[in-house]
């Protein structure tokens, strides 16, 4: 499947069957782990399948909202150096790893960390960074796609696309991107017009702690601004990986339809009216 329909169909699945990943699939998800792209090439990083039984007790006691880990038949671990942007990177990675897993009927969920476990740890050690629950979901595992919504076709088809596939309620899109300021709201003809609209598409599609999708865009001639908005429900750890894994989406699609985007971490420099709840956190040419 291409990545703008991956991104479509993932969702976050939390009841898991008892049913085993078979050995061969194990083992292609182990190989994949080692081609997985990065935002940055110089953070080391690692990445394990464990069985629900084999997840370290310290992992254990600092997973989950509020402390409550999903029961999954396994769990995915993106161990990190800390490293500038090692966590941005992490969310990256994961959300690679989760499309993959889509791809294969694969149902995921990313579980939180607390924060300052992951920061403890000196620079130099590795430390888990990313926590995935995997299984299959049964009957509560990704939906299918009914309606493949084609850009060009109206906003009608947008709303259509939305109701069918969107399991948590997203923000509309047209709140999401700004064009050359911040605030200044895109319209309907300008994500068509850009070219890159179902990478925009794609990268709201991605998961956000507590749903609080902290993504804004703003797309300035040919560069998109990637802005965090900063919340009082969800921590930074939390928004930085959204944030990788919101640029994962976008730079797939891009990537795999006009050319390879690669996003440069930290601010522009440019002024774009960013208000004080917001920050800069990577931009890219396109
Ligand atoms: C950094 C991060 C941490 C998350 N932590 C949890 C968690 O601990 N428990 C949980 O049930 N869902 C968790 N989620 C999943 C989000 O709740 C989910 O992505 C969001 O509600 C949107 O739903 P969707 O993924 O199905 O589109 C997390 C997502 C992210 C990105």
């Amino acid at each position: 499947m291409d990545m703008a329909t991956l991104a479509d169909l993932r969702k976050s699945v939390r009841n898991f069957t008892d049913t085993p990943i078979d050995e061969k699939s194990i083992q292609e998800l182990t190989d994949y782990f080692e081609t997985c792209k990065k935002l940055k090439d110089d953070i080391k990083t690692k990445t394990v399948i464990v069985k629900k039984d084999d997840l370290p007790d310290e992992i254990k006691d600092i997973g989950g909202y509020n402390g409550f880990l999903i029961e999954a038949p396994y769990y995915i671990l993106i161990f990190s150096e800390r490293k500038s942007h090692f966590i941005e990177n992490a969310g990256y990675i994961g959300e690679d790893i989760i499309l993959k897993m889509t791809d294969m009927g694969i149902d995921s969920c990313w579980i939180t960390l607390k924060e300052e476990k992951v920061l403890e740890k000196p620079e130099a050690e590795m430390r888990v960074t990313g926590l995935i629950a995997a299984g299959y979901g049964g009957k509560y595992r990704n939906p299918k796609l009914i309606n493949k919504m084609i850009w060009g076709n109206g906003y009608d088809n947008l709303k259509i696309q939305k109701l069918e596939t969107d399991n948590e309620v997203r923000m509309d899109l047209l709140d999401m991107v700004f064009i050359g300021d911040y605030g200044n709201k895109a319209e309907i003809d300008d994500l068509i017009n850009s070219g890159i609209a179902e990478a925009f598409y794609a990268a709201r599609r991605a998961p956000s702690a507590l749903n609080r999708q902290p993504w804004r865009f703003i797309l300035d001639r040919d560069v998109v601004v990637l802005v965090i908005k900063k919340d009082e429900y969800t921590n930074i750890y939390e928004a930085k990986i959204a944030a990788g894994a919101a640029m994962f989406n976008f730079a797939a699609v891009v990537s795999e339809r006009l050319f390879v985007v690669k996003w440069q971490m930290g601010d522009i420099n440019r002024n774009y009216s960013i208000p004080e709840d917001c920050v800069i956190a990577a931009y890219c040419g396109v």
